[in-house]
Order: C-alpha cells, then sequence, then structure tokens
C-alpha cells in the first residue's frame, strides 16, 4: 500500500512536471501562431511601426491600467484562444520576452483575470493616445524605460523604415 502510494506521488509529480513544460511551450506556439509575425519571434519587431515586447512590455505591469491594457489590446483579447491558454501565453510574453523589464513584486496573469479584462477590449479610436499616456506615466513615476516612447503608431514617419530599431544614448 505505502508502495502505491509512493508511485502514486511520483507519478503525480512528473504528471505535474510535464503539464508546466507543456504549458511554456504552448505559450510559446500560441505566441508564435498569433502574435510572432507582427512582434517577431523574440519580441523584437524591428520596426516602429509595431512595438517591441522584447526587453521593455514587462513596465506595463507596474500600473494597473498599465496591466489591464496588455490584456484588452484587440488583438490579444480576440486571440481565439480559451482564457487559461491566453494567461499563459501573456505570462511568457511579460516575464520571457519581457526579460527583466516586470517589477519584481509582478502577479502573473490567471484565468480569471485574463477572463474578465478581455470581455472590455480597447476597440475605439484613441488607442495609440492611450498608450502614450500609460507610457509617460510608466517613466515618469516607475522609472520605464524611455524606449517605450520609440513606437509612434500612425505618427510614425516611413523616412527611416529600413533603419534597424533607435538606440538610446
Ligand atoms: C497585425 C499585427 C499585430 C499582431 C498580429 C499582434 N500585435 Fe500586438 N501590437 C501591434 C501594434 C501595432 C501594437 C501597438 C498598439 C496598437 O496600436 O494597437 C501592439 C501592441 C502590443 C502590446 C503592447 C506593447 C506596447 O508597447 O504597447 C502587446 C503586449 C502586444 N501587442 C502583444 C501581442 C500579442 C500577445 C499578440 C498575439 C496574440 C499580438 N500582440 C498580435 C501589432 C500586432
Amino acid at each position: 500500500m505505502k508502495k502505491m502510494a509512493a508511485l502514486l506521488g511520483l507519478f503525480l509529480a512528473v504528471s505535474a512536471n510535464a503539464e508546466s513544460a507543456g504549458s511554456l511551450a504552448s505559450a510559446k506556439a500560441n505566441y508564435l501562431l498569433g502574435c510572432g509575425g507582427c512582434h517577431g519571434i523574440q519580441g523584437a519587431s524591428n520596426g516602429r511601426m509595431v512595438p517591441d515586447l522584447r526587453g521593455q512590455v514587462g513596465y506595463f505591469l507596474n500600473s494597473p491600467l498599465g496591466r489591464a491594457y496588455l490584456i484588452q489590446l484587440p488583438n490579444v483579447a480576440f486571440d481565439p484562444i480559451s482564457d487559461r491558454d491566453l494567461a499563459a501565453m501573456m505570462n511568457f510574453v511579460v516575464f520571457g520576452l519581457g526579460g527583466g523589464s516586470a517589477p519584481a513584486q509582478a502577479k502573473p496573469f490567471d484565468a480569471a483575470e485574463v477572463g474578465e479584462l478581455r470581455r472590455h477590449p480597447l476597440t475605439g479610436d484613441g488607442l495609440s493616445d492611450h498608450r502614450a499616456k500609460l507610457v509617460e506615466d510608466l517613466i515618469a513615476r516607475y522609472g520605464a524605460s524611455p524606449a517605450l516612447r520609440l513606437y509612434r503608431g500612425d505618427r510614425y514617419e516611413p523616412a527611416s523604415a529600413n533603419a534597424g530599431p533607435d538606440k538610446e544614448e
């Protein structure tokens, strides 16, 4: 009986590991499928038409509005995957691609939070103004990198379209 219990414990431990590894793999696959075409497979979009995620997207977790913005973006909110898968994918985005930019105390997303936020997508006009205000607040109050400003949305001038992303001095 004891042996059975030990075996069962081992089995549960192995499947829990397999499950978490599986969900990271499927989070990455979902990202590549739904997002990588625009944001780059490593989160570097290499152009100012689409903001970089790599090394900077975690800054949005500093403020409640920034946290909500990440899930309420139409491309994110309407991605046809479950709340649970969306939470796992966005955790990969903010903590994986975002590298050290997420604040140390930031909580991971879970299915309940994501499910609630995605019901209120930012579908109106003014998404880029909303982003600009968020970014200024993150830079002023939370020490986020000014590199967040490089994305200019509609106001982008195509003159340097083929240049790489600008480096901050
Ligand atoms: C068609 C291109 C496109 C696709 C596909 C796309 N995005 Fe985006 N994404 C953008 C653009 C452009 C913005 C800037 C906000 C805006 O104007 O919509 C953005 C903004 C973001 C931001 C906020 C970053 C910032 O600095 O403002 C995150 C996070 C994000 N996208 C994640 C995703 C994820 C996750 C997916 C896949 C489910 C995805 N995006 C799919 C183009 C895209």
